[in-house]
């Protein structure tokens, strides 16, 4: 199957979980977003699968702004499993990545979080990663471009440090939530009683590595598709100490900027209240979506 048939099944797809999502949320009928998901299903059940690729781009476009308005009215309703439902997304062209919003207001995450640290962790040091991989990238694609890599080193050096900056703030933010906290479910709990033991056992040692992470960084509960178990990680900056060939799915940020407004240096604090605003529904799902890669055998 070419790239474009595989594109508009995977929109057919989509389109009906939106559909099972806004049953399952109880949206009346005479809601506008029936209307437009309506409109988006006549849409695709009447293409012709021999798109061009004018034809597939204006057929995101359209996919896009759906998902964008679904997306406006469940975060005025601070339902947060919209985001488990994404539009197949195109690539990011070289300096093109942009701050994605927060999915709840600034002051959601109160008491835990406050709405200053938020706003700055958002609004600015956010923008400042999405900002330096940018730059990044295409300072490397000048470097392709004239053939000129005597700064190699240094670009590549700040294409991970803002990538993973960028990377993982975006996982950050949803592996939060106002209506967070509690313990996991489902897949989530079987993976995490079949590797650490329990959940109690498990929550310690992400809590001890988020306490223990040198200067600034990350604890990361990560997935691993060549041993498929999940591990806890650590990171100091964004991008040290990574096992590589893993995929993050739940992670916390234990940069100053993260808590020292509200903490100070209690850093301990800061973790242990954290947990009272992790959405394991989301954690959950970047872990079914994580298990679905499977590595050949070598
Ligand atoms: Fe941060």
């Amino acid at each position: 199957m070419d790239r474009f048939s595989r594109y508009v099944n995977e929109l057919f797809l989509w389109n009906g979980q939106m559909r099972e999502f806004l049953q399952s949320e109880e949206v009346g009928k005479d809601s506008e977003l029936w209307e437009k998901l309506d409109q988006f299903t006549e849409l695709i059940e009447n293409t012709n699968r021999d798109l061009s690729t004018e034809e597939l781009l204006d057929l995101q476009a359209k996919a896009e702004q759906i998902h964008e308005e679904l997306e406006a009215y469940f975060n005025q309703k601070q339902v947060n499993e919209i985001g488990t439902i994404m539009v197949v997304e195109k690539p990011v062209p070289p300096g093109k990545h942009t701050l994605p919003n927060l999915p709840y207001a600034y002051n959601a995450l109160e008491p835990y979080i406050s709405e200053e640290i938020m706003r700055l962790h958002h609004a600015q040091h956010h923008r400042a990663y999405v900002n330096g991989l940018n730059k990044a990238e295409l300072e490397l694609k000048k470097a392709r471009d004239s053939n000129d890599f005597s700064l190699v080193k240094h670009w590549s050096r700040e294409l991970s440090f803002h990538g993973s900056g960028h990377y993982l703030h975006s996982i950050f933010w949803r592996n939060m939530s106002p209506n967070g906290g509690g313990s996991p479910e489902g897949l989530l709990k079987m993976e995490i009683d079949n590797y650490f033991g329990s959940f109690h056992a498990f929550k310690k040692h992400f809590s001890e590595s988020a306490n223990q992470v040198e200067g600034v960084g990350w604890a990361l509960l990560v997935w691993s598709p060549k041993a498929r178990h999940l591990e806890v990680l650590q990171t100091e900056r964004h991008m040290l100490l990574t096992q590589w060939d893993t995929i993050p799915l739940l992670v916390l940020d234990v940069w100053e900027h993260a808590y020292y407004l509200q903490y100070k240096n209690k850093r301990s604090e800061y973790v242990d209240n954290w947990w009272k605003i992790v959405n394991w529904h989301d954690v959950e799902m970047r872990l079914e979506k994580a298990a679905d890669s499977k590595w050949p055998a070598i």
